[in-house]
């Protein structure tokens, strides 16, 4: 269980604070602006396949969730997002996430859908866009399917270690179809060496802004 409080960010768009662990679930300079920038600029929108497999470490709130249902309906893409995470948020947190005001999603209600879905199994939340929740830990699981894309978002190195490992990175090399793309907001050269390691490319891009850079890593077709 984890305390967290709702605060809002410069662009407008909500973020949780942990105060136990001084850590927020984005960036406080924009959480849409960052997520947007992080995971969908960089690795989703550089899949060119019509039907695309998200893996997602730290389902938090849903907001990158959200925004790979809006660009699967925007670019008509079938998704199927998988998303880990231990501290799922509590029916009183999610309600009060404002992210819908401000994207311009096809339907209404998508985030409620999605926090209120089962865990464990997948679960149509639109026609193009299929989610499964998986209550677990990340250091525990293994993948039992294909990925195209990884949206590593842990809570920082500096805070959870555990969480940039070695066999977790390899873990996700072995399941990422080859192609594959994993993107971090964390460019800290620990990071970027772990990848590496596994067997990566890693590139080093420019961030969103109040940060220098985010990690993009890709698995290589041989
Ligand atoms: C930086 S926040 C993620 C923000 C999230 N992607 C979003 O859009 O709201 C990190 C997330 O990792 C989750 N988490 C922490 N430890 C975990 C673990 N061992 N396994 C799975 N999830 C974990 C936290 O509860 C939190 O939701």
């Amino acid at each position: 269980m984890l305390t967290r409080q709702i605060i809002t960010t410069s662009d407008g768009s909500q973020t949780l604070y942990v105060p136990g662990l001084n850590e927020h679930y984005h960036s406080v300079h924009g959480a849409i602006q960052e997520s947007e920038h992080v995971y969908i600029s960089a690795a989703l929108s550089k899949i060119d396949k019509a039907e695309i497999t998200v893996f997602e470490m730290g389902f938090g709130t849903g907001l990158d969730a959200l925004l790979a249902y809006r660009y699967a309906f925007q670019h008509k893409k079938k998704i199927h997002y998988i998303g880990i995470e231990k501290y799922p948020l509590s029916e009183n947190e999610f309600l009060l996430l404002n992210y819908e005001d401000s994207l311009d999603l096809p339907e209404s209600n998508i985030l409620f859908r999605m926090h209120s879905s089962p865990s464990e199994e997948d679960v149509e939340i639109s026609d193009f866009f299929l989610l499964k929740k998986i209550h677990a830990d990340i250091t525990d699981f293994d993948f039992t399917f294909p990925v195209d894309v990884c949206f590593y978002d842990a809570f920082a190195p500096d805070i959870q270690p555990d969480l940039w490992s070695i066999e977790i990175f390899s873990k996700i090399y072995q399941a990422m179809n080859p192609g594959g793309i994993l993107s971090t907001y964390s460019a800290k050269g620990l990071v970027r060496r772990s990848l590496l390691e596994v067997g990566f490319s890693v590139e080093k891009l420019p961030g969103p802004p109040h940060k220098h850079h985010i990690l993009r890593a890709v698995k290589r077709v041989l």
